[in-house]
Formats: structure tokens, sequence, C-alpha cells
């Protein structure tokens, strides 16, 4: 089964925790597309949702799928996004679409978050293949990027790329993960970052990994 067919298939499972008449937070990514499209699907039975990106935004609406703002829309009762990394904790690396902090947003301000992912995303040690994104307002990206250095990172800005948020990027390679807790705060304290793509003091209540034959669920809390 190609990877495609398999971010398809935690898209949907995913579903089946949607309860009627309830908001839904709505990551991004090229799986959670494939949500977006169950869930026009049944949009009848939902409340709302609440978009993470842009780009999802767009997507939602395309389909006919109400959006609301967050600061309006009260409870949301689940969260659905994709990681590029998740571990059995439920410990996530986000932002390779550079929409981490809105969906670190939404991850908090929701009851449950359900992430989705293909069993390549599922890892022993987060960081080994994918870098930690961190949001930055342009004024401190030299400082960022020496920051990441003193803590044994290899920073790469990304080239031609502003956030949602009009920030940069910039991806931290090679950073010890074993502490995921504390990186995330020390990251968050360098002055001008705005969000870095640990999500360890949220991490995801449910996984869904996609596999070639079936759904392996895991409920790390
Ligand atoms: C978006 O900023 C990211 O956090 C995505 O959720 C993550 O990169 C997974 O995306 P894919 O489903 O496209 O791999």
């Amino acid at each position: 089964m190609d990877q495609e067919a398999l971010k398809k298939q935690s898209a949907e499972a995913a579903l089946q925790y949607i309860h009627d008449d309830t908001i839904i937070g709505v990551g991004t990514g090229s799986t959670v597309k494939y949500f977006i499209e169950a869930l026009s699907k049944i949009k009848g039975r939902i409340a709302g949702t609440v978009a993470s990106s842009v780009d999802t935004e767009k997507q939602l609406k395309m389909l006919g799928i109400p959006v609301l703002d967050l600061n309006a829309a009260g409870r949301i009762s689940l969260y659905v996004d994709g990681a590029d990394e998740a571990n059995q904790y439920g410990y996530l690396i986000k932002g390779r679409g550079g929409a981490l902090t809105r969906e670190k947003i939404l991850a908090n301000v929701s009851e449950k978050f359900i992430c989705i992912i293909d069993e390549s995303k599922f890892v022993d040690i987060l960081g080994r293949n994918s870098p930690v994104p961190i949001e930055a307002i342009p004024m401190a990206r030299s400082l960022v990027g020496r920051k990441v250095v003193g803590l044994s990172g290899n920073p790469v800005y990304r080239e031609n790329y502003l956030t949602d948020n009009g920030n940069i990027i910039i991806d931290a390679y090679n950073l010890n993960i074993s502490k995921p807790l504390e990186l995330e705060n020390s990251l968050n304290c360098i002055p001008g970052v705005v969000e870095n793509g640990l999500f360890a003091h949220r991490p995801a209540d449910i996984i869904l990994i996609a596999k070639a034959n079936g759904i392996e669920t895991i409920k790390p809390r």
C-alpha cells in the first residue's frame, strides 16, 4: 500500500471520534487534506470547524464546511492533525508545513487531540528524521540560529518562506530530544521565538497509525 493510501486510511479512521453538533479543530498538511475530504461527507452533522492555517481554511470553505474564528467558537471537543514524527508517549514533531503555532494553540484548547499518521512517522526517538521547526519574528533570525547552535543543533533558515503570522521558520536539525518537555521550554525561552514544533506539553491523546494491515490505535494518555 502506498503512503498516500495510508494517509487516507488514518484520516478516515478519525471520523469515528466525531460527535454530532460539536466543533472540530482541523490541522494542516497532506494527511489532513484527506480528513477534510472525509469530513465534507458528514458536514451536516457537525456544528463547524476551526482551521489551523489559511490553507486549511480555504480547503474547508471550498467543500462547504463552516469555519469559525477560534475566539468565537467556544468549546472544541476534538482536534485532528498529522505530524512529522510521533512516539509512543504521544510526543510529536510538527511544522514541516509551517503551521505549528496555530496548530499548538488548537491542540491546547481542544479536549481531545487525535494525531493521524502513516507508519513511517512513528518513531522510537524523536528528531532522527525531522528537524524541529521554530517560528520566530524576522528580527530574531540570527539570535535564534546562534541559540540553536548553543543547544548543539544545526539551524537552517527556511528560504523564501513566511508563516501565516508573517514570521520566519528556522528548522533545527540534530537537536538532542531525549528530554522533550525541557527542550520545548528551552526553545520557547529564546527571545523572538513565537513557538516551536515540539509537542510534548500537549501531546496527542490518541495516535491513529495506518499500516498495511490496518489501523493501530495508540492511547498514550
Ligand atoms: C503542518 O505545519 C504540520 O505540522 C503537519 O501537520 C505535519 O507536517 C504533517 O504533514 P503531512 O500530513 O503533510 O505529512
